[in-house]
């Protein structure tokens, strides 16, 4: 070989180096020039047939040209341990992880939270497994009413049930806390219904309760549930209270939230009216704060409940409340 077809060799070697894309070929590459019976060495070993004169010459460029390949093999390798170790090939497509999406219901709890973290609430929790005091007889609900029947509650002994609402958590809250208490309560709960495309058996409320020894009005729940209204479902959602019975509240309402998808023009979602019902709410009734322990001459406040399912199948246009339990990849990776 003469100079001038290691020079040539040389360069070939480099730009094959320089295209190589995986370990299997950045291996070839090393066998063919620096492997044990590759050209490099099959070079050395022929010096001997090299003329003299040419000799020093020729042997200073097949070092430098060993030099020069090794380095750039190496630099290839480099680029990827685990390619140079035969792990990866980098001309494969690589593995594809789907990211992990918040649950709807996870979503509208924390947004809820969120929302009444900024007027001064916290967030207070209770079990799920209630008395019969805490669960209705606190919440001025009498012995006779048709939600403490079997057929509507799950018992689970004589004093033990598990909760119908998180109402119970409001009483929780103020036997353990002297007024101001301003919580909500996420949480679920439990009723004997039979599963369709609207209820479950097992579903979630949040609870809200303000309670101050200075005066709390109707007007200061309004405008509470405005501002959540607003912030949950958007700046031109309004409220609206309807007159409604509750045996925990005096007065009690029903609280409409303006139709968001026809923005109260009237729709089939809302049934033309332009209003959909989202929670019920009211004044705390004396009863319930002489079963607490609080004085009701000298405290006042309000309570609100809603259903997370309906907020999440509302805000969401989520037609079955079924699809929330499926954990069917297909509907959660929607809300990523
Ligand atoms: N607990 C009621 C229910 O499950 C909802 C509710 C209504 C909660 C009025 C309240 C309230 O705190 O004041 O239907």
């Amino acid at each position: 070989m003469t100079l001038e077809e290691l020079e040539a060799a040389r360069k070939k070697s480099l730009e094959e180096t320089a295209a190589a894309t995986d370990a299997a070929a950045t291996e070839a590459l090393r066998v063919k020039y620096t492997g044990r019976n590759g050209l490099i060495p099959a070079l050395v070993k022929g010096m001997k047939d090299v003329p003299k004169e040419e000799r020093p010459a020729f042997g200073k460029a097949v070092q430098a040209w060993r030099a020069e390949i090794e380095a750039a093999l190496a630099a290839k390798s480099a680029a990827s341990p685990a390619a140079a170790a035969g792990e990866i090939d980098s001309s494969m497509p690589g593995d594809w992880f789907r990211p992990g999406a918040e649950h709807p219901l996870s979503r509208v709890i924390e947004d809820t939270a969120r929302i009444f973290a900024r007027l001064g609430f916290t967030v207070a929790d209770g079990p799920d497994i209630e008395n019969r005091f805490n669960n209705f007889t606190a919440l001025n609900t009498p012995a006779h009413h048709p939600s403490i029947d079997r057929t509507d509650t799950f018992w689970l002994a004589e004093d033990a049930l598990l909760r119908t609402q998180t109402s119970p958590v409001q009483i929780r809250t103020m036997m353990a806390n002297k007024p101001p208490v301003r919580v909500i309560c996420p949480g679920r709960t439990y009723r004997r219904d039979t599963t369709d495309a609207t209820h479950s058996a097992n579903f979630h409320q949040i609870e809200g309760l303000y309670v101050d020894v200075k005066p709390v009005s109707l007007a200061d729940l309004k405008s509470t549930l405005a501002y959540f209204a607003r912030e949950m479902m958007g700046p031109d959602i309004g409220v609206r209270f309807r007159p409604h019975f509750f045996p925990f509240t005096e007065p009690s309402v029903e609280v409409d939230f303006t139709c968001h998808v026809c923005r109260g023009k009237g729709c089939a979602v809302c049934k033309q009216s332009g209003w959909i019902e989202i929670a019920g709410a009211g004044m705390v009734d004396p009863r319930v704060f002489k079963h607490v322990g609080y004085d009701p001459e000298s405290v006042s406040g309000y309570a609100f409940g809603f259903g997370v399912e309906r907020i999440a199948m509302i805000k969401y246009g989520i037609p079955d409340i079924r699809w929330l339990y499926e954990n069917d990849l297909r509907f959660l990776s929607q809300f990523g």
